[in-house]
């Protein structure tokens, strides 16, 4: 599959600076917005390769979409957001915290799946990835690490095809990809994971989650 549109879905601190690398890695990016107005600064930053709408403009735009919003906000999608996200490739960023999102975040916590299994359940029908769930939005801007190397980026998904996107986009964006296994795998870097927001090389994370790096570079 030939990745050239990204929808983006929640165009703040993640979706805006991811949106921003990618652009300028050649993608076109469709920000998006419930106020699609005030996204104008952003698509400047992004440079012509990007534009903004509405919500539902970027699903139908992107052969992949980016979605970045905080988990209480699946909850709200309307039903025809939820409808056009059917068979997409949606790579999901997000993290539960209760203290913003509520209840919702105490019943993805207890999820013993992980959250790739918890949002996959919000969206039936999406080919749900996690990725870019660990990175600190000033280190995503970044992309290296302390130590100079590029920070890594753990990848988790059932679907062969959304995993080898999100290994692009990783890799496009300047980031390493680290293919961790199938969805309930992404449990492995949730919230509180020993790889959760450290910006660790994809060497350092194939260490603390004892990959093989051969195996985990590549999706299959
Ligand atoms: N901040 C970080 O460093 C970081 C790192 C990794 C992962 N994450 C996770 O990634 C997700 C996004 O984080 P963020 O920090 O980028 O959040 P953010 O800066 O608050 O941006 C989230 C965006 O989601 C949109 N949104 C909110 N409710 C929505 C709804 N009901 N429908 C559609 N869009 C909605 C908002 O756009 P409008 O109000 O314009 O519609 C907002 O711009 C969160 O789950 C977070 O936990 C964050």
């Amino acid at each position: 599959m030939k990745i050239e549109k990204i929808g983006i879905v929640g165009s703040g601190r993640i979706g805006g600076n991811l949106g921003i690398l990618l652009a300028k890695a050649g993608y076109e990016i469709f920000y998006s917005s419930r106020h699609p107005d005030t996204l104008k600064d952003l698509v400047k930053a992004a440079g012509p390769k990007a534009r903004a709408g509405n919500v539902a403009e970027a699903v139908s735009f992107g052969d992949v979409i980016v979605l970045s919003v905080p988990l209480m906000a699946l909850e709200e999608l309307d039903h025809k957001t939820k409808a056009a996200l059917k068979g997409k490739i949606v790579i999901d960023t997000s993290n539960p915290y209760p203290e913003r999102d509520g209840e919702i975040a105490e019943e993805a916590r207890r999820e013993p799946d992980g959250m790739g299994t918890f949002v996959a359940r919000l969206l039936p029908g999406a080919r749900i990835v996690r990725a870019f769930n660990t990175v600190y939005f000033e280190d995503l801007k970044k992309t290296i690490n302390k130590d100079g190397d590029k920070i890594g980026i753990p990848i988790a998904g059932d679907d062969q095809e959304g995993l080898k996107a999100a290994v692009e986009l990783v890799e496009r964006a300047g980031l390493d990809p680290v293919v961790v296994g199938g969805l309930s795998k992404s449990k492995l870097f949730d919230v509180g994971a020993p790889v959760y927001a450290t910006s660790a090389s994809a060497r350092e994370i194939n260490q603390k989650l004892n990959l093989r790096p051969e195996a985990s570079s590549r999706a299959a």
